[in-house]
């Protein structure tokens, strides 16, 4: 179970046992272990719907072969598993990222380059050099609106996340002039038959055995100390909690 606002409005997050509404369930796919499915969670879902969303340049509306993305706030849970997917998928990935010292780190996890948070946090342009396929961006505000006007003709930018604000200033040049689509991940009210697809193919784009070496295991009570570095950004992957810690 993810999303549908558990945890939230409904009592159901971090625990063990939980009494949840049934039409909130989704079976998990035999080749998961309970541990991998949370160690994914939200985050990895939304990395997995995102990773999807680009693919349908190709595939849905039959365009052009996707070659470059961009993932941003990539040390992030969202970024972090969207870049190792997308590499999986055969894109050449660029990872966005505040933190020059996890450089390496998103190396290993499949980004071709790392381009440093502060040349996207400006005014953009109205229209710049094309040079993304497709876009997962989780931060929001001017870092996706320079993104917005450097994606490629018919590309497509997967909207996750606002980690710095829920502000957008864009303008409408880049969508006239290269068609390019704005689309809105919602993990949380995604329907059940599209849940069931994108956990189906999670043990085949997911490399549990790397994602293990980014995680941290943590008890309930060290959520209180984990919540305000989440705040600052400051979190690199995922963060486990261990009920038994
Ligand atoms: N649409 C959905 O269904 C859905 C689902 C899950 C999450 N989300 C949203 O997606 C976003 C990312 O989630 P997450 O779990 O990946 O969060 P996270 O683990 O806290 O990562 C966010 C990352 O964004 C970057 N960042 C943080 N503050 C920033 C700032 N002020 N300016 C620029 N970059 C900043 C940092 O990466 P770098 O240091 O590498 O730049 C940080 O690691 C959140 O806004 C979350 O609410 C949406």
């Amino acid at each position: 179970m993810t999303g549908f606002r558990v945890g939230e409005i409904f009592y159901g997050g971090y625990s063990q046992i939980a009494k949840v509404n049934g039409d909130f369930l989704v079976k998990k796919p035999k080749n998961l272990t309970s541990k991998q499915a949370m160690t994914l969670g939200t985050a990895g879902f939304t990395s997995l719907m995102a990773a999807f969303a680009i693919k349908a340049r190709e595939e849905l509306l039959l365009g052009e072969k996707v070659k470059n993305v961009l993932v941003t706030g990539a040390t992030g849970g969202v970024g972090s598993v969207a870049v190792m997917i997308l590499n999986k998928m055969g894109y050449e990935v660029t990872a966005v990222s505040g933190k020059d010292s996890k450089t390496e780190y998103l190396k290993s996890l499949g980004a071709k380059n790392v381009i440093n948070r502060a040349e996207f946090d400006k005014d953009p342009k109205l229209i710049d050099k094309g040079l993304w396929d497709g876009v997962v961006d989780t931060v929001g505000g001017k870092i996706l609106a320079n993104a917005i006007v450097q994606t490629n003709p018919t590309g497509i930018i997967a909207v996750c996340g606002n980690a710095s604000t829920n502000e957008l200033n864009t303008n409408v040049i880049p969508f006239m002039l290269r068609g390019i689509k704005l689309w809105g991940m919602d993990s949380a009210n995604c329907s059940i038959k599209r849940r069931e697809f994108i956990w189906g193919e999670a043990a085949n784009l997911i490399d549990f055995d790397l994602l293990e070496k980014s995680i941290q295991t943590i008890s309930l009570e060290e959520l209180i100390e984990t919540y305000p570095k989440i705040l600052k950004g400051e979190i690199t992957g995922r963060v486990l909690i261990d009920l038994n810690k």
